[in-house]
């Protein structure tokens, strides 16, 4: 549908969904939650569920599932036929069952739900005024390592869950070159150091991140048993010069740098240049907004942006693939190679010019 030829009824509708989206989210996580959705998913064989029966099957009163339902049945979410009783409609089943749509639903809610609130703010200031909801700190990277057990796990499975598919393809990739020294910048929990050293037995790979995220990756590589090829260099790329050891091979960073501005970016890629042996290749791997097939990987897109923007540092932002092209050739480095990985994700091979 056009939004230029609309009707104007349609559009109010539009615009009223919108005023009222909160409402119908925080509805729909309390739907899923509360065992609603599995309990009509449950009967769909038997022409589906009353809202008497799901009260009394949940013990919660029909006034709460009432309502819920209402709201719910008015954003196509569940269908009631002539005998009031209830089935999911498709987007309902993805709502309830679709696995990136509730990696999404939970960091939302978790993550990001409470922060949002002060968007505006964190336009106006260019910090991230939403963070505070979460604790006291410059960045949400600097707490990653103390959030709430639910809000991290939430935080961590959204961040993982958009390079899982990928990471056989990618290592393949990073691999093919048969690198001996890997620096893996934006370690996280260890997961590509684990990997990559199950992947080739003579690797040694270093991990570079924050102090804290460090910690929790190299119990992770302890319990996996390559603490023996698995090194470490902690690092706080938003403090003065910060600078790698030399002798790289390959520098891996993978979901890293659109944690940054574009001023920061440089400054990495520099660092990255100045470590890398003359003939070792950087790899960058991101989603780039500017590579996505489908409208609603874009449309999460956007909206993570938004998550940099009020509840992670306050400036920095999913980018196109150009952007990323220009602050190469800025840092020194010559594009070698843009390798398409899965869906979603793009390799940029850089080296030195
Ligand atoms: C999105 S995660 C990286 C994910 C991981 N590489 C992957 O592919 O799943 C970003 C990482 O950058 C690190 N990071 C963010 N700000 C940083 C900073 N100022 N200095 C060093 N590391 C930082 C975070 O601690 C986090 O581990």
């Amino acid at each position: 549908m056009s939004t230029q030829n609309i009707k104007a009824i349609d559009a109010i509708q539009e615009a009223q969904k919108i005023a009222f989206a909160p409402f119908v989210f925080q509805a729909t996580v309390s739907l899923r939650n509360l065992g609603v959705f599995d309990l009509i998913f449950q009967h769909r064989k038997k022409g589906g569920i009353t809202i008497e029966d799901i009260a009394k099957t949940l013990s919660i009163s029909t006034y709460g599932i009432g309502v819920l339902l209402e709201i719910a049945e008015s954003s196509n979410i569940v269908s009631q036929d002539d005998n009031k009783k209830f089935s999911l409609t498709t987007i309902g089943y993805f709502l309830a069952y679709n696995e990136t749509v509730n990696v999404n639903i939970n960091f939302t809610q978790d993550v990001c739900y409470k922060g949002l609130y002060h968007l505006e703010e964190a336009i106006k200031t260019q910090q991230p005024s939403g963070l505070k909801e979460l604790g006291d700190w410059s960045t949400i990277y600097e707490g990653l390592s103390k959030l709430q057990p639910k809000i991290q796990q939430s935080w961590f499975e959204f961040d993982h869950h958009y390079s899982d598919d990928v990471f056989q393809e990618a290592l393949e990739t990073v691999f093919r070159t048969n690198p001996k020294v890997i620096y893996d910048v934006g370690a996280n929990t260890g997961k590509f150091a684990i990997s990559g050293s199950k992947y080739s037995d003579d690797v040694s790979i270093k991990m570079v991140d924050l102090p804290g995220q460090l910690k929790i990756a190299l119990d992770n590589v302890e319990k996996a048993g390559f603490k023996n090829r698995v090194t470490h260099h902690e690092i706080d790329w938003l403090s003065e010069n910060p600078t790698l050891p030399k002798g790289a091979d390959t520098i891996w960073m993978s979901q890293f740098l659109d944690c940054f501005s574009e001023d920061e970016i440089l400054t990495i890629l520099k660092a990255c240049a100045n470590a890398v042996k003359d003939d070792g290749e950087i790899l960058i791997m991101e989603t780039f907004t500017d590579r996505q097939k489908f409208d609603n990987a874009k449309f999460i897109l956007e909206a993570t942006s938004l998550y940099f923007t009020v509840m992670a540092n306050g400036n920095s932002k999913m980018y196109p693939a150009e952007v990323f092209l220009q602050l190469i050739d800025k840092a020194g480095l010559q594009l070698k190679e843009d390798i398409a990985v899965g869906e979603y994700h793009t390799i940029l091979v850089c080296k030195k010019k």
